[in-house]
């Protein structure tokens, strides 16, 4: 028997006023996993990261959390869940170690569990021998791994992560999924939401939401294989914002995207790849290198949000 999901949502609509910020979304995670949501500005993430932390209630539908009700059996979901909001929880004016006593006083942490999640904290974190230290002056990087420290601090078995690499440098970010992997390779569920595709690639599996509802989901590898059938090509191009329409209106073309100072195209699948250039030299646009490249999560998703 396969094992019931870590999370479970049922149509779940969260309205504000005639506002749907969440509308009619469905799917499930499995235990252990890293489940990315993905999502431009204002798609609903952060809306249903709250009504899965039993903060805020659907307008219809349900979710389960490790078997409980969101809405009804918001305490049980609440001791089993680690969240780290997208603005981080820290105090800035108090040292390391009074922020992980506080929250593990939260947490109903004390004497010999209180100082063994200190310990772990600490280390997880990279903070051995700062503990002293005033939580403000910590870098971003520190800062965002205490704050994960200090939302996990009661071993929670599902983790709710809101954007947590937001304003983090590559190197800090890198250290930080890497965190994240040995959670899940020790049993937790994470959930996270973030804007940077490269991360997206980590998760296990993925949910794109634009305007509240889920437009595509999948693993990475399954995303790439459905949206971008065919092969996608990088061409340095003099005009990258008449191209794409140009290019577009040939029915061989899958795609043709503006991808920062070059164009991306995907043909569909049994096209030569000489049809690009042709194409193009045809219609006087002038372009130099043509490259086949792996399409990347972020060709599928720029693919999948223009479609809308
Ligand atoms: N309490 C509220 N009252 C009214 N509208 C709200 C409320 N909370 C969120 N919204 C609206 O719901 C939509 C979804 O917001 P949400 O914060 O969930 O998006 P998000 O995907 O997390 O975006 P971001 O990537 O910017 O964090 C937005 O249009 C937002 O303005
Ligand atoms: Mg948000």
């Amino acid at each position: 028997m396969t094992q019931p999901p870590a999370i479970r949502v049922d149509s779940v609509e969260k309205r504000f006023g005639e506002f749907r910020a969440v509308d009619d979304v469905s799917f499930s995670v499995e235990k252990g996993s890293v489940f990315g949501l993905l999502g431009a500005n204002g798609a609903g993430k952060s809306t249903l990261i709250r009504i899965l932390c039993g903060i805020l209630a659907p307008t219809n539908g349900s979710a389960r959390v490790d078997g409980f009700d969101v809405a009804t059996e918001t305490e049980e979901v609440k001791r089993r869940i680690g969240y780290m909001s997208q603005r981080f929880s820290l105090y800035e004016d108090i040292s390391v170690i009074e922020n992980i006593r506080f929250f593990g006083g939260l947490y109903g942490l004390s004497g010999a569990s209180l100082r063994t999640a200190e310990e772990r904290t600490v280390s997880l974190a990279g903070l051995a021998g700062e503990e002293s230290r005033i939580t403000g002056q910590l870098s971003g990087g520190w800062k965002q791994r205490l704050a994960l420290g200090c939302a996990i601090l009661h071993e929670p078995s599902v983790v709710f992560l809101d954007e947590p690499t937001g304003g983090v440098d590559p190197v800090a970010r890198r250290l930080f999924w890497e965190i994240i992997d040995g959670l899940a390779a020790a049993g937790s569920t994470i959930l996270v939401t973030t804007h940077y595709m490269d991360e997206a690639e980590f998760c296990n599996s993925i949910v794109l939401m634009h305007a509240g509802k889920i437009v595509a989901s999948g693993s990475p590898q399954e995303l790439k294989r459905e949206y971008i059938r065919g092969r996608v090509f990088e061409i340095e191009c003099d005009d990258v914002s008449l191209a794409p329409a140009l290019l577009a209106k040939d029915g061989r073309i899958a795609d043709a995207s503006p991808f920062g100072a070059f164009l991306h195209v995907t043909l569909r699948e049994g096209v030569d790849a000489g049809l690009v250039p042709s194409l193009l030299t045809g219609a006087g646009v002038r372009f130099g290198r043509i490259e086949p490249i792996r399409p990347s999560l972020e060709d599928v998703f720029l693919h999948v949000i223009e479609k809308r």
